[in-house]
């Protein structure tokens, strides 16, 4: 495994610090006058993907002992390694990213191959807010309001073919504008993740567009991500750009970069380690240092997607 990748997923996490940036932010919005602030906003970033707000929340998925992480934290506390290996340094990084305008582009093995601007697709296929959980493979969690639609809604526009079965999807590569591609050009860029399409297919598996009712911002992926609740996050791949249907298991950054530590399959699974620490338990964000709690098998989305993986050894396919 490369040595720089050691470095990204053993960079220390500092709570303290992303409460202090928070504060001393605040503090300049206040001294500046929120409109003098929100004029300094290029427009482009107002206008991302702002179609289909305000959200209904889906009531059908709730989550319950568990608060929503603080927004503050959800919005400085980041993996995004095109921008930044530090977390609490991607929003910042992430200011000459162009997200708007935006299009997506689907093909492979489908009837309708789509190339289409993300707010016409919004406004064709609506949103909705859905509260889930999210589990990185690095033992720390949150829970957050999503917007977004089922990707089943996106697949079944574009009608996969008989011979379809995963999904990839590419997120976006343009080093002028993302400095971590730019230290890192060893990384296979750009990030790339996938799915078996019936996976793709469970009614868990959404298209973001904004999280607390908002477009997404930058730092958590806009215009427009995936969002699969029951695996680790490294699987929910940001500004995604591209979306194929296949009929071979696609690559993955992760699984190119460190096999051995990041399956295809990485449903979260409190009894396989991962190569260098355990899985068993979290530190959901925003509870302290030592605030852990135990990790549910499949994130506990086990009702709905257990059955996806019956014929399968978990311990194997990780
Ligand atoms: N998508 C892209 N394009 N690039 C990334 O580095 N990081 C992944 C995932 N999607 C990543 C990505 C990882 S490791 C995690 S844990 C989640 O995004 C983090 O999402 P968040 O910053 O919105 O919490």
């Amino acid at each position: 495994m490369p040595v720089h990748i050691k470095k990204a997923w053993a960079i220390p996490e500092s709570e303290v610090t992303v409460e202090a940036q928070f504060h001393s932010r605040r503090k300049w919005l206040q001294t500046m006058g929120y409109g003098a602030a929100l004029a300094m906003v290029s427009p482009s970033s107002l206008l991302a993907a702002t179609a289909g707000f305000p959200s209904k929340l889906n009531q059908a998925y709730p989550v319950t002992g568990r608060e929503i992480t603080a927004e503050k934290l959800v919005t400085s506390y980041n993996n995004f390694y095109e921008f930044s290996f530090d977390k609490k340094s991607v929003a910042r990084q992430t200011e000459n990213f162009r997200t708007d305008p935006w299009t997506l582009e689907i093909g492979g093995l489908v009837h309708k191959p789509l190339k289409i601007d993300v707010n016409q697709l919004v406004r064709k296929l609506g949103i909705e807010q859905r509260v889930y959980r999210m589990r990185c493979v690095e033992a720390w969690s949150m829970v957050v309001p999503w917007d977004g639609f089922p990707l089943h809604q996106l697949l079944s526009l574009v009608q996969p073919t008989s011979k379809a079965k995963y999904v990839r999807f590419v997120s976006f590569d343009s080093p002028a504008m993302a400095p971590g591609q730019r230290s890192s050009p060893q990384y296979p860029w750009p990030y790339t993740e996938g799915l078996r399409l019936d996976e793709a297919m469970n009614e868990l598996t959404m298209i973001a567009t904004g999280i607390f009712g908002k477009p997404l911002p930058k730092q958590n992926g806009a215009p427009l991500r995936l969002v699969v609740p029951w695996k680790y996050g490294f699987k929910s791949i940001k500004s995604i750009t591209r979306i194929e249907l296949t009929d071979q298991m696609p690559d993955t950054l992760w699984n190119q970069l460190a096999p051995g530590e990041y399956g295809f399959y990485a449903n979260v699974n409190p009894e396989v380690d991962h190569a260098r620490w355990s899985q068993k338990r979290e530190r959901p964000i925003g509870g302290g240092w030592f605030s852990k709690i135990d990790t549910a098998k499949f994130n506990g989305y086990g009702p709905q997607v257990a059955h996806l993986y019956q014929a399968m050894d978990l311990k194997r396919w990780f």
